[in-house]
Parts: structure tokens; C-alpha cells; sequence
């Protein structure tokens, strides 16, 4: 049985993301999204609101599991018992970053492979920052990002207009 993670940040989950997710689904016997709880990287979104929206997004494929996970990688995979971790590439930019991490992963613990999906056209130029920007400036992100992110969006914009 090979039980997979797409591990990520997650902040937020991008239409890109949800088609990596798709994808691997139908690859693998079991998927994990792993959300990086990382405070240091002052999220706009807290893991809980993360793993909420990354939930409803996912919920018309049964069986996923969307987990928090602290510290490295491959211990969460260990203790998961998952042998395989899944990373998007969207373009050549990506490659050294994820090149690099997936050999220190594979150094660390050997018995954990990296597997690379090639990002839909559709989806290549999109980031996290980018949504973020586009929402801060007032933009309207519904093309970007599923409905449970663009809502959260609007949600954060009238609590910030409530403040002021
Ligand atoms: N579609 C759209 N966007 C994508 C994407 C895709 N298919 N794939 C990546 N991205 C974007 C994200 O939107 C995000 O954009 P941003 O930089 O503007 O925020 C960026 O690429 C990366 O985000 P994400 O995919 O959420 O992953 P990450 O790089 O933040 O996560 C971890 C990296 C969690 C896998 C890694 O940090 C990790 O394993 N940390 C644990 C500590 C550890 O084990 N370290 C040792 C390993 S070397």
C-alpha cells in the first residue's frame, strides 16, 4: 500500500495546490496533506484556519487526511508511516529548492522518497504571496483559490475594516 504526504504551508491553499492534491490521489493508495506549523514564517492564517479550508476543500475526495505536523518532515513521515512525499514544480525556479530538500530528506531518512508533479499550465504562475497581495489590495482571488479561501479572505477584510 503506498501511503503518500503533500506537505506544504499551505498560506493559503491556491487552486495549484488542490490540482497537485487531485492528481496525487489518484496515484497513490492513501494521501496525507501535511500542514507545516511554523510560527517563524508569521502566516497570515493560523494552522488551524489552514487545515479548515484546506478540509472543505478537499472533502468531495474521500479518505484524504489533512494533518498539522511540527520539526521535520521526515519524522512526520515516519510517524505517519508514509513512505513517499509529493512536490509540485511549477518551473525551473522551483527545481533547486526542491532538489535540495528532497536529497537532504532522502539523507536524513533514506527509506522516504520524493516524488515531483509537474504543476498544470493553468496553475504554474500562481503563489501563495501572490493571492495574498492580490486580496490585500481589495483584488478578487475566486479564480485563484477555492470558495473556503476567498471567503476566510473576506472575512479577515471586514474584521480589519471593523478595527479601524
Ligand atoms: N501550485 C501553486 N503554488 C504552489 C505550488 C503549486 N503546485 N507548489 C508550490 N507553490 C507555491 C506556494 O503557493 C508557495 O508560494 P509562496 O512562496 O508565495 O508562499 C510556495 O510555492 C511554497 O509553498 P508550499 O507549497 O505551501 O510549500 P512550502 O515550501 O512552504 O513548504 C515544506 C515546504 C513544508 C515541505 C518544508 O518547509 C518542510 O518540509 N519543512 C519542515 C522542516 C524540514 O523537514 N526541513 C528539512 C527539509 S530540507
Amino acid at each position: 500500500m503506498l501511503r503518500a504526504i503533500y506537505p506544504g504551508s499551505f498560506d493559503p491553499v491556491t487552486l495549484g495546490h488542490i490540482d497537485i492534491i487531485k492528481r496525487s490521489y489518484d496515484i497513490v493508495d492513501e494521501l496525507i496533506v501535511g500542514v507545516l506549523n511554523n510560527n517563524a514564517k508569521m502566516p497570515l492564517f493560523s494552522v488551524e484556519e489552514r487545515v479548515r479550508m484546506l478540509k472543505e476543500a478537499t472533502n468531495a475526495l474521500p479518505g484524504i487526511r489533512v494533518i498539522p505536523f511540527e520539526g521535520l518532515l521526515v519524522d512526520f513521515a515516519r510517524q505517519m508511516e508514509a513512505g513517499l512525499v509529493i512536490r509540485g514544480l511549477r518551473a525551473i525556479t522551483d527545481f533547486e529548492y526542491e532538489l535540495q530538500m528532497s536529497q537532504t530528506n532522502h539523507k536524513l531518512e533514506p527509506s522516504v522518497e520524493t516524488m515531483f508533479l509537474t504543476a498544470n499550465v493553468e496553475y504554474s504562475y500562481l503563489s501563495s504571496s501572490t493571492v495574498k497581495e492580490i486580496a490585500a489590495f481589495g483584488g478578487d482571488t475566486s479564480q485563484f483559490v477555492p470558495e473556503a479561501v476567498s471567503l476566510a479572505f473576506n472575512q479577515k477584510k471586514k474584521e480589519s475594516n471593523k478595527d479601524e
